[in-house]
């Protein structure tokens, strides 16, 4: 997600939005931009890297003008370079963008054709030539006129150099707010942007669109005027940049169900699945005859999940490795081995490494990553981004969610391009992952109920995770999140291997959090439920209502959806455990002693 910061009034534009671009910094950004308006002329100044490239820039670089527009920019077309950073331009039009544009490739088609030329990469710039090609000299009109055209997710920050003073700015799935000075206003992504310019606020509403100037505001819903309420946030500007959760941990918990949606956004079209950055042509794919997947830390636990998904559907031999492990083996590679990295940050040296060696020895990559261009992208034949945005928590939780559903996409995709599976199929699959963010936001609103569980379970020196299937990793996944954040020693076993070894360690003193949701093999986790009562261990079951458990110390119940969907489900109970214990204990959650965000040393 990217920021976005606007202000029209009378003091100067520039330095006000640069330190409203510094305040959401602390969610890391790859480039960034500020355009403001002085008679009639438009100031710009674009630079990749960090902010304080752009700052540096604009030390010898006045941009003059009581109004202007900014950026920092988290890519996702194109690459993180100058000319991709916002704002972009086309005659007198201005703009920034937060947000994916579906159909930008097909308006970009048609904008090329009436002979506009294009300078980026970006989904943005088809924006800003789309509402020049509507425009006759009223911005307004112009942008009411684009608005339909657009698919996707957006929102949007525009001016006009004609008309000095104005900001329009529109709100369609994707956060933007507005903040109301004494002759002056200010619109941003965020709060904390512009928390310390403002405590008044109007929180946009999908298909609001806005025309601010230094004195007025008037919101738009399809041209009819609507009034909003004005809201005072008190929230401190720790507690903004955290949405109001007390932990970065807990703000990207709840944002699964959008980085979910935006990670689907775009890939299914017209009945097929799309996924263009891949870069695999038909006969490569078909050529395929073994897959590797490797990671680190959680995202290994996504490839885990992901190993069945592709072998249930592509038929095609499967193994997942901790990328330490495989770089030190004796690996089979030839050019019709395929392997996934897997990696949030982009950067995992072991990860980097595993996969320069298997490129050298002629095998295909295709990763999957959360970072647009980091080295682990670049250095790949073929990529599928998630977008769960900058993750700040070191604990990876939205990354490890987009994850499994990238890897489900790429095995769907595989098995629609090797007609393994027909267009029906694929339809009924792709329906049923498109409705997992509405059943994420069902468990989501349970969060009270862990913190409970919290205050009576954070003593426990020792935890258990059991899971099968699909969800085996998931339990690795629970304990890994638990022992990572809350120093409790924590396990996770395939259930059935609980009677080889943990189960003499089972007695009262012992939880043992079970995942029982639907699934094939359902009878069995039951019966691992039964031994671990046997010996007097703590239950705590992970069910829905269909198999919600008899005499268990604890039931969480998740919405039902198909057994292999459901680790995106079941991981998010284990998370709020984790998270909910940690927070009791006065842990510190976001930055757990020892641990990187991004370990890029071996
Ligand atoms: C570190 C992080 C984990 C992450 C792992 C792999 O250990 O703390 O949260 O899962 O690295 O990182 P990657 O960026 O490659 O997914």
């Amino acid at each position: 997600m990217c920021g976005i910061v606007g202000y029209t009034g009378t003091r100067a534009a520039m330095p006000i939005i640069l330190e409203g671009l510094k305040r959401l910094e602390y969610r890391g950004y790859d480039s960034a931009g500020i355009t403001t308006i002085s008679n009639g002329k438009v100031n710009s100044l674009k630079a990749a890297g960090k902010l304080r490239e752009l700052e540096r820039q604009l030390a010898s670089q006045h941009l003059p003008g009581s109004c202007g527009i900014g950026h920092t920019r988290w890519a996702t077309h194109g690459k993180p370079t100058t000319e991709n950073a916002h704002p972009h331009c086309s005659g007198t039009i201005s703009l920034v963008h937060n947000g994916i544009i579906e159909n930008y490739l097909l308006l970009k088609k048609d904008l090329q054709t009436k002979g506009y030329i294009f300078q980026s990469q970006t989904d943005t710039e088809v924006i800003a030539h789309l509402i020049h090609s509507l425009y006759d000299g009223n911005i307004l009109s112009a942008v009411q006129k684009a608005i339909p055209k657009l698919h996707g997710a957006y929102s949007l920050l525009i001016t006009d150099s004609n008309q000095p003073g104005t900001l329009i700015c529109v709100k369609h799935q994707s956060p933007l707010i507005l903040g109301f000075g004494d002759g002056e206003n200010f619109i941003a992504s965020d709060i904390p942007a512009i928390l310390n310019q403002t405590r008044q606020f109007i929180f946009l509403e999908d298909s609001d669109l806005a025309v601010v100037t230094a004195q007025d505001c008037q919101i738009y819903v399809n041209g009819i005027p609507v009034e909003r309420p004005v809201k005072t946030v008190s929230w401190s500007p720790a507690a903004a940049e955290k949405d109001g959760h007390k932990h970065f941990m807990l703000k990207e918990i709840h944002e699964q169900p959008r980085a979910l949606r935006d990670t689907l956004r775009g890939k299914y079209v017209d009945g097929k699945l799309v996924l263009d950055d891949l870069q695999l042509s038909h006969q490569e794919i078909t050529d395929i005859k073994r897959i590797t997947l490797v990671a680190c830390g959680t995202s290994w636990h996504a490839a885990m999940v992901g190993k069945y998904y592709l072998e249930k559907y592509t038929s095609i031999p499967t193994e997942v490795d901790i990328a330490s492990e495989y770089r030190y083996r004796r690996k089979i590679i030839d050019s019709s081995t395929l392997v996934i990295p897997v990696s949030q940050s982009g950067e995992t040296a072991d990860t980097l490494a595993a996969l320069k060696e298997a490129k050298s020895m002629g095998a295909k990559i295709l990763c999957i990553c959360n970072v647009m261009d980091s080295s682990i992208a670049r250095e790949s034949h073929g990529v599928l981004y998630t977008s769960a945005g900058p993750e700040i928590g070191v604990a990876s939780t939205k990354a490890f969610t987009t994850q499994l559903a990238a890897l489900y996409l790429m095995t769907l995709y595989l098995a629609q391009q090797r007609q393994q599976l027909n267009s029906t199929q694929i339809a009924v699959k792709v329906s049923e992952l498109q409705a997992i963010p509405d059943a994420m936001e069902q468990v989501l609103r349970d969060s009270e109920r862990y913190a409970r569980f919290a205050e009576r379970y954070h003593n426990y020196p020792d935890f258990l995770f059991l899971g099968r299937s699909y969800n085996f990793p998931i339990a690795l996944e629970g304990a890994l999140k638990l022992k990572e954040i809350s120093y409790i020693h924590a396990e996770g076993y395939a259930a059935g291997e609980m009677k080889h070894g943990p189960i003499a360690l089972i007695d009262e003193n012992m939880p043992v959090v079970v995942i029982a949701t639907p699934s094939e093999v359902q009878d069995k986790v039951f019966a691992n439920m039964e031994e671990v009562m046997a010996r007097k261990g703590k239950v705590v079951a992970i069910a829905t209502n269909s198999t919600a458990p008899e005499a268990v110390s604890d039931t969480f119940i998740v919405p039902e959806v198909s057994d292999e969907l459901s680790p995106l489900i079941n991981v998010i109970p284990t998370q709020f455990i984790a998270y909910h214990i940690a927070d009791f204990k006065g842990c510190d959650v976001d930055q757990p002693r020892n641990l990187a965000k991004s370990v890029t040393v071996e």
